[in-house]
């Protein structure tokens, strides 16, 4: 929880982004400030697996830094069709990079820019999930989502099972062509939207699962969790899937060598690739995630 909090505070900010080994570090978890530097990771890992990309930033305070965001992506995407990638690597985007929170008409912004990558997705045959943020976000951005797949029915979202409402919102997107990418959650929530006790988590990401999995959409399963994957490939065998009616997904630079594992399985293994120079809330994220990743940074920290 500490870490959640400085994860939003400017001074924590500061001193974490100017310390000589965090470069290092991040590099554990970000593919690359520029897009040219992600790009070979991404060719590297599409040999055997999936991608999704995520251009790094959030919260953006006025119309400008979300239309620099929308060019960012359109970019991206250009260059992965250009590359070939398009059938092996989509985008990741979160709303609040795009405008859902500037204080005119935020919705309407985010919906526009989002319909605009959705667009160039397209373009180069593939498309777009959409990030979940914090619980205050939740309805406008399934609400953006289902705007946004009248015209691009392959527009999918991030569920998180740690909040009470995710299983009804599981219930709801459960359709044929519908893409959830399921989680557990990464942010600081209240105990009256969310568990805050990890077995009740694990419990409700379980229920998600089954509830996913008993429908005709297209689950994606984003968990480092041992117990999820075996669990997720039980409950696609019970419900009678085939491998390419669900996928797993991990982060990169976490558990390299289950992802590769995996996908020698014949499994769809997708990793989701963040990149460029806004890592700080994502950096912060993980090590809250993971005492490991902290005692590791605090480690390099002392040894420099
Ligand atoms: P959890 O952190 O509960 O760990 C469970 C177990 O997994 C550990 O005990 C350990 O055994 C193993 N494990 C975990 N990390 C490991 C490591 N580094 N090395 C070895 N073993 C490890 N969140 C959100 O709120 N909104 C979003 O849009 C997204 N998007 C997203 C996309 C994708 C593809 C992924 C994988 C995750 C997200 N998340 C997210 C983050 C998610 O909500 C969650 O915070 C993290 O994935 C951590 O939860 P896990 O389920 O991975 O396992």
């Amino acid at each position: 929880t500490p870490l959640l909090i400085a994860a939003r505070s400017t001074a924590c900010r500061t001193i974490v982004e100017r310390a000589p080994v965090t470069r290092n570090l991040v590099s554990r978890f970000v593919a690359g400030s520029t897009l040219e530097q992600a790009l070979p990771a991404v060719e590297e890992l599409t040999r055997d697996r999936y991608v999704t990309l995520d251009h790094l930033g959030e919260d953006v305070t006025d119309a400008e830094q979300a239309g620099a965001t929308v060019t960012a992506y359109t970019r991206l995407l250009e260059e992965l069709g250009r590359a070939g990638l398009g059938a092996r690597a989509e985008v990741s985007v979160k709303l609040s990079a795009v405008g859902q929170f500037l204080p005119f008409d935020g919705e309407k912004i985010a919906l526009e820019n989002a319909r605009h990558i959705c667009e160039a997705a397209a373009r180069v045959g593939t498309t777009v999930t959409l990030d979940m943020e914090d619980h205050t976000t939740t309805d406008s951005t399934l609400s953006i989502l289902r705007e946004l797949r009248v015209d691009y029915p392959s527009a999918g979202a991030v569920l998180q099972a740690y909040l009470h409402r995710t299983e009804a919102d599981c219930r709801d997107l459960r359709y044929e062509g519908s893409r959830v990418r399921l989680c557990k959650g990464a942010y600081d929530e209240p105990a009256s939207v969310a568990y805050r006790d990890r077995t009740k988590v694990d419990r409700s990401y379980v229920r998600c699962m089954r509830t996913l999995m008993a429908g005709a959409g297209y689950p994606m399963i984003a968990s480092h969790d041992p117990s999820m994957v075996t669990i997720a490939g039980r409950i696609a065998a019970d419900n009678g899937r085939p491998a390419d009616s669900y996928e797993f997904q991990m982060l990169y630079g976490i558990r390299d060598a289950e992802q590769v594992r995996l996908a020698a399985k014949g499994n769809r293994m997708r990793v989701y690739v963040p990149y460029g120079e806004q890592w700080y809330g994502y950096f912060m994220r993980r090590l809250a995630e993971r005492p490991a990743n902290v005692a590791f940074f605090a480690r390099s920290l002392l040894t420099r």
